[in-house]
């Protein structure tokens, strides 16, 4: 597909594991299985930095450049996760030839010359009113609350959008939770752990290891669900971390934060 970059006029590869590569991303087997399948639901539990968030960032902006006129909404627990998120995009989004002007740098939305947008919020609930969107990506779902996620989701009815959710296991409570047990076969499932994936290396698990409890390394490293009840981190309290201090106003970002 061509898209217009300026006066230059780029070619978009349709399949999103070959624009994957040709923006420099060579994806593991795993992302292949997600970026290969065009399922509308998408849930993945992902150890810690197995590539959910490079992931995300391929399908947003993939969507975004080959089908104009669409909305992309990445939302994560926070504004500093969403802005991560929103970087890599537009770091990807740069790399498929399409440069940004110096202002836009300093936002956190895409707006594409075939009317396609990319928007990064944090998913409080009264920042996403009043979107209609193509695709959802919810970045770190098992820390958003299940108000913001639910707040979420009349955005997608008009446009029959899809949905991908990213996260790391956070206890056995909350939709991100829920979908993933849900019997009902309508959403993808994709499960790695991080001990699964080629560049992460075994001796670097064995110091996180050595470092923390070994329930949270379970957790966060081979997808383990924690009781919540009795656990050592309650998921309130994650919630509570993840978002202090952080306020939902427009995101600055900075040239090195890529
Ligand atoms: N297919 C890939 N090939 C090479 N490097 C990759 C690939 N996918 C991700 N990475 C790199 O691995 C690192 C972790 O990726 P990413 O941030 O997407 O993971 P994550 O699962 O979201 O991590 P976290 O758990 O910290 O949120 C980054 O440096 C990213 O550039
Ligand atoms: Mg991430």
């Amino acid at each position: 597909m061509e898209a217009s970059a300026g006066t230059v006029t780029v070619t978009v590869p349709t399949y999103p594991v070959e624009f994957a590569m040709s923006v420099g991303v060579d994806p593991d087997p795993w992302q292949i299985s997600v970026l290969a399948s065009d399922h509308p639901r998408k849930i993945l539990c992902c150890g810690r930095q197995t590539g959910k968030s490079t992931v995300g960032a391929v399908l947003a902006v993939h969507k975004a450049l080959t089908r104009p006129g669409s909305t992309v909404l990445v939302v994560a627990p926070g504004e500093r996760q969403a802005k991560l998120l929103f970087s890599k995009a537009r770091r990807l989004y740069e790399q498929a030839g399409h440069p940004l002007p110096a202002h836009s740098h300093r936002r956190t939305g895409l707006e594409l010359a075939n009317g396609s947008i990319v928007e990064a919020l944090p998913a409080v609930e009264r920042t996403t009113r009043g979107y209609s969107v193509d695709l959802l990506i919810v970045d770190e779902a098992a820390a958003v609350a299940n108000m913001d996620y639910h707040g979420i989701l009349p955005a997608l009815i008009a446009t029959q959008g899809e949905q991908v959710l990213l996260s790391t296991p956070r206890g056995k409570r909350g939709f991100f939770h829920e979908i993933w047990h849900d019997d009902v076969a309508n959403w993808q499932r994709v499960m790695v752990r991080s001990d699964e994936v080629g560049r992460i290396r075994p001796e670097d698990l064995e110091v996180f290891r050595s470092t923390m409890p070994e329930q949270f390394f379970r957790q966060e490293f081979y997808c383990e669900w924690l009781e919540t009840e009795g656990s050592l981190f309650s998921y309130d309290d994650i919630q509570a971390a993840l978002v202090a201090g952080e306020d939902v106003a427009a995101i600055e970002i900075g040239e090195d934060e890529w």
